[in-house]
């Protein structure tokens, strides 16, 4: 039995439905802070927030958990900077109550979700797993405090994990059942996608004069469906006695904030109106993971993760999708 926490949520929703299709039997913990009832397609749905011992005590109790999925967090970079208290309280002090939960209740084995806001302002691309962490802000830190956590916990109580990388999750399920549907919305495609269904003005372009060939940020698009797939890959991997690992996930390919604007006018047939504002304090100009380690030991092979296709699952989700 898998328990995926954060299950209501943009990609832990993605994983549940790929679990399901795959035949795994999953539970799913979230508060609902963030995350969308109806977005989970299981019926073994607990509300409750992951810092509730006595609600993972019923949890556990009930179900055989062997595997436990963590994508549940706060995960807004800007707003961390705001309210860190919040973030090490929800990301880092509540996991440790999960995890000191998992250990108590023989949970063998964890896959995290963490990101490439660990590594904060590279000097070179790509950015492999060996690239010198250094978070720029409390959501950052937050991901790698837990990260050093279960290190520990693998050491002292046995308990293996994955920790995964995400660079950006984009993307949809192609059925059109589920989508990317943060509130506010701060992630670059579906925000451009709503300027183009005509439920936002403009996109606002956060700096131009950044050292890229056109002056704009890059960053490494990775479809939700393949990090879903790297998560059931790591499942095996645990399985098969594996040592804990860290892994990047993402495409290998960088682009640009107007190349991305121009593949979904280009998708969707419709002009998107743009403002170039000024650049975001912390933002560095180029993040592209390399990936080779989940190749290697995973196995793992993106199959949605070009550009076009991760905006065309987008634009067909949000047409199709609640
Ligand atoms: N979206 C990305 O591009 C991206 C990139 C890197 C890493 N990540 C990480 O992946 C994970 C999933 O991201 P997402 O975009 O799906 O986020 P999301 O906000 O859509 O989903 C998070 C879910 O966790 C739930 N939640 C939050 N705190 C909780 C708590 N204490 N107890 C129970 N449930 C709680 C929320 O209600 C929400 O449903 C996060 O850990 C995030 O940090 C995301």
């Amino acid at each position: 039995m898998i328990l995926v926490t954060g299950g209501a949520g943009y990609i832990g929703s993605h994983c549940v439905k790929r679990l399901l299709d795959k035949g795994y039997a999953v539970v799913v913990i979230d508060n609902l802070s963030r995350g969308h009832r109806d977005a989970v397609l299981t019926g073994d749905f607990v509300h409750g927030s992951i810092g509730d011992r006595r609600i993972l005590e019923e949890v556990f109790t009930r179900w055989p958990i062997e595997v436990v999925m963590h994508f549940s967090a706060l995960a807004y970079v800007g707003e961390s900077m705001e309210r860190p208290a919040e973030y090490y309280e929800n990301n880092v002090a509540q996991t440790l109550t999960l995890l000191t939960a998992c250990r108590d209740y023989g949970v063998k084995y964890v896959i995290f979700s963490s990101t490439c806001a660990t590594y904060g302002e590279v000097e070179r691309v790509p950015i492999t797993e060996d690239t010198p962490i250094a978070p720029l802000n409390p959501y950052g830190h937050s991901k790698r405090m837990v990260e050093v956590i279960l290190e520990d916990f693998d050491r002292a109580y046995g308990i293996k994990s994955c920790i995964f990388r995400y660079f950006n999750a984009a993307g949809a399920d192609p059925s059109g059942m589920l989508r990317e549907r943060h509130q506010p919305e701060t992630h670059l495609i579906p925000i451009v996608l709503e300027v183009a269904a005509g439920q936002r003005e403009y996109v606002e372009i956060f700096g131009t004069d950044y050292p890229t060939p056109d002056g704009t940020c890059i960053r490494d698009y990775v479809h939700v469906n393949d990090l879903s797939d790297a998560h059931i890959l790591g499942i095996e991997y645990l399985r098969s006695g594996s040592p804990s690992m860290i892994f990047n996930l993402g495409s290998e390919k960088g682009f640009s904030v107007r190349e991305v604007i121009d593949t979904c006018e280009c998708v969707t047939g419709r002009t998107i109106l743009v403002k170039e504002g000024q650049r975001r304090p912390g933002d560095a100009p180029r993040l592209v993971a390399e990936a080779t380690r989940a190749k290697t030991l995973l196995g793992w092979r993106p199959e949605r993760s070009d550009l076009r296709t991760i905006v065309a699952d987008a634009w067909h989700a949000m047409r199709c999708c609640r």
